[in-house]
């Protein structure tokens, strides 16, 4: 099968996302398919004929390093010739060449519904989730009112433009500590935990640097947990245990700074209650395919608190999903395929 991946893109994890793509597309390849790893936002030359973008039989022939600190767009946008139009040349062309397209995109674009609105007005097979999935998932507001509606708990929060959220507002609203964080970005971008008033200010205006509409919401005491979900199914748990503050950009992608417990050490009444939240919460995002429910134990109380959804989550092989899934016996590249063999389809067949 032909497979284009697709990464990068004009993005906050812009990097993260070649990363997932690159190991994406070294999987299917030993696969023995026919993959070509794209760059949403750079696109592919114009001289070349489709074909000779897929590559196939080689081993390995992808890889990506994650800087410690992220991009900056504007310098890769000024490499670009000034270019802001997030589509880059042949993508679409290329998209539809091939028989299916792998989303191994992270953040804004590929994650908030536009890429997908995109290729389904173009008919191409995507993997993860639809577009009204996406982008409701990564609204972290809209996603907190409607889980909060279901009755599932939640941080108390408030949201707001930048200049609203001043710290009058949040101290008699929300008090200290607190999370602040711009809505719409993933990988911890923006994301500050405010323990102290002289932090508001630098929060404020960090989280206001990636969107201009902010969270802010009760800080959680608790285990910090996430859950896979693939089809409608829940895999194993994992703890997350940053070494060092919290659970931030740095401590997501650099090496060693953050043991994962697969599967979670959790009361089984406990556990078994996350997974079946895990995925009510999944269906009521009217997420699909597959993705991944972050939440805090409160272990005492013996509930579970919503954080935020990822509708494309981290994809390398050392990434939370993969890692639960190899917790079951599944290997990173049969995860991989299944994951493209069923594009547009609910279940994932074989998980
Ligand atoms: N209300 C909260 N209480 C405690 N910690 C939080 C809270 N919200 C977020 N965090 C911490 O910040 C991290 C990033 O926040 P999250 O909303 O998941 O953003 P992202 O989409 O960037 O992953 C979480 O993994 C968690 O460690
Ligand atoms: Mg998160």
């Amino acid at each position: 099968m032909k497979i284009v991946v697709l990464g990068g893109g004009l993005s906050p994890e812009r990097d993260v996302s070649l990363k997932s793509a690159s190991l994406i597309a070294n999987a299917l390849l030993s696969k023995g398919h026919e993959v070509a790893l794209v760059d949403l936002y750079d696109g592919i030359e114009n001289d070349r004929p489709a074909e000779s973008f897929f590559r196939r039989g080689t081993v390995n022939p992808y890889s990506y390093t994650i800087p410690e600190t992220e991009p900056d767009l504007e310098e890769i946008i000024r490499q670009h010739g000034g270019r802001r139009q997030w589509v880059g040349p042949r993508v679409i062309e290329l998209c539809q060449y091939a028989d299916r397209v792998f989303l191994g995109l992270h953040g804004s674009h590929g994650e908030n519904g536009q890429v997908q609105a995109l290729l389904d007005a173009y008919d191409v097979k995507y993997t993860g989730c639809g577009y009204l999935g996406c982008a409701i998932a990564m609204d972290k507001t809209l996603s907190k009112a409607l889980v909060a509606g279901a009755g599932i708990p939640t941080a108390k929060w408030i949201s707001g433009k930048y200049e609203e959220m001043t710290p009058e507002k949040i101290k008699s609203e929300i008090g200290i500590p607190c999370v602040i964080k711009p809505i719409g970005c993933g990988s911890s971008c923006g994301v500050s935990i405010v323990k102290t008033e002289e932090e508001f200010a630098p929060a404020l205006e960090w989280a206001a640097s990636y969107k201009q509409s902010i969270l802010v919401e009760e800080f959680l005491k608790g285990r910090e947990v996430t859950i896979g979900v693939v089809g409608h199914r829940a895999l194993p748990i994992t703890e997350i245990i940053p070494h060092e503050g919290f659970y931030d950009y740095k401590n997501k992608y650099q090496d060693g700074l953050t043991t994962h417990v697969c599967p979670a050490q959790l009361d089984p009444a406990d556990y078994k209650k996350c997974q079946e939240l895990a995925v009510r919460i999944f269906d009521i995002l009217r997420m699909s395919q597959y993705g991944r429910i972050d939440m805090i134990y409160d272990e005492a109380n013996h509930d579970f608190w919503f954080i935020e959804a990822n509708n494309l989550p981290g994809m390398t092989n050392t990434s939370l999903l993969p890692e639960a899934a190899k917790a079951e016996g599944i290997a990173y590249e049969d995860l991989c395929e299944k994951i493209v063999m069923s594009c547009g389809r609910d279940e994932i067949e074989g998980l």
